[in-house]
């Protein structure tokens, strides 16, 4: 049986940028494109999609037109040439080092940062990469790590866990004397308080998991840079597959349509929630940028935008039981991992997410067996603020 020729038009204007309805309008949402490789409709269109001459699609590993949308969105967001997005956010800053990073060069990475990444810097030595732990707080030791064979600064702003802020040009300034280049995960700021690249970043990473997609129902990961960069990266994703899903494209997609919405109720709820903290008995090591008395303060007034993220850390009491009894004491305010999402979290990191660094470096920056994370969500601050009341007054230390 013979397919018509309407059919083919058809299915030819699905795949493309193409208005997608034969009266030459689109959906509202990008439709999702499950087919994991395309029929070629003559060998003048593969040879285009080759050359890179049209965004053509012929399998998924290479692109689909559900995850070219939202990289095009994220790319608008971050003020980026165009985004490349990836199954999470680690598999992001992975093909940020195989991408960049080579044998005998050198890399410099930041103690307070998510403990993954002590894992991936034991893979990079295995490969030939020199790797520096250095503590964000002491400028000096930073200025003094840089050689000339290093070859990227890659740093979280504010970091996790302790939401210890970074200036991004003065690195940019320190990198630039070297040739380095400067990444910044700017999962914990999102673009909606931050944009690395306008203050010199080369590259933004995102675990989008976090805000971005701000459910807590999808892994995704997201490079923002230049044309350039997405050619190189896009060639590692493509060589190493992880190229995301189309259903969790469309899940992103729609978590972006409400993501300044929620940012704007996490940063101001999470200022309440700091300014409340700063007041309660048995809390101290408080840290959120937007506090006058933040270390960081400074520097985030600077560099951030309409509010400081949803982020902040906190001592409870003196030892791990009494953040622990403090946790289990929460109703509102849910105790899991990961962040960035519509319901408030909290986490001891010293038990989460920081169990890939052996226990010796995780007390070496700040971090104690007592401090716990809070990411703030979309919960009305009144009932976060209760929450946390109540919580403090059954383990006896309200203010
Ligand atoms: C700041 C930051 N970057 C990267 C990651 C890794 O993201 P994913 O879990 O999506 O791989 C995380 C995870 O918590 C994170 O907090």
């Amino acid at each position: 049986m013979k397919i018509s020729k309407h059919a083919r038009h058809h299915y030819r204007k699905r795949n493309h940028d193409d208005p997608l309805t034969p009266y030459g309008n689109r959906p509202m949402v990008t439709p999702i494109v499950n087919a994991v490789n395309y029929e070629y409709l003559d060998f003048d269109v593969l040879q285009k999609i080759t050359d890179g001459k049209i965004d053509g699609y012929t399998y998924h590993r290479d692109d689909n037109p559900t995850v070219r949308a939202v990289e095009k969105r994220i790319a608008e967001l971050e003020g980026a040439e165009d985004c490349v997005v990836c199954t999470t956010g680690m598999a992001a800053c992975s093909m940020v080092y195989l991408t960049y990073l080579r044998a005998g060069g050198h890399l410099i990475l930041f103690h307070d940062i998510y403990g993954a990444h002590y894992k991936v810097s034991l893979i990079l030595e295995r490969l030939g990469v020199e790797v520096t732990w250095v503590d964000a707080a002491d400028w000096k030791s930073v200025k003094d790590c840089i050689r000339p064979n290093t070859q990227m600064i890659f740093l979280e702003t504010p970091s996790n866990p302790l939401c210890k802020v970074i200036d991004i040009a003065a690195t940019k300034k320190m990198a630039r004397k070297v040739g380095a280049m400067v990444v910044v995960d700017n999962t914990f700021a999102t673009p909606y308080h931050q944009h690395p690249l306008e203050l010199g970043a080369d590259l933004v990473v995102h675990s989008a998991t976090k805000a971005l997609g701000g459910h807590n129902d999808l892994m995704a990961g997201a490079i923002a840079g230049s044309k350039e960069d997405y050619d190189k990266l896009w060639f590692t994703r493509q060589a190493i597959g992880t190229t995301l899903d189309a259903y969790s494209a469309s899940l992103l997609e729609r978590g972006l349509k409400t993501f300044p919405l929620r940012a704007e109720r996490m940063a101001s709820s999470a200022m309440a929630v700091a300014k409340h903290l700063a007041q309660c008995r048995g809390i101290s090591g408080l840290h959120y940028p937007g506090l006058k008395s933040d270390d960081g303060r400074r520097i985030s007034a600077r560099q951030m935008e309409h509010g400081f993220g949803g982020m902040l850390a906190f001592d409870v009491g003196k030892t791990q039981e009494d953040a622990k009894r403090f946790i289990s004491a929460l109703r509102v305010i849910r105790h899991a991992v990961s962040l960035g999402s519509t319901e408030s979290l909290i986490c001891i990191p010293f038990l989460t997410t920081m169990l890939y660094m052996p226990p010796e470096r995780r007390t070496l920056f700040g971090v104690k067996p007592n401090t716990v994370r809070l990411s703030v969500g979309i919960e009305p601050a009144a009932e976060i603020l209760a929450d946390i009341d109540q919580a403090l007054k059954k383990v006896g230390k309200r203010k």
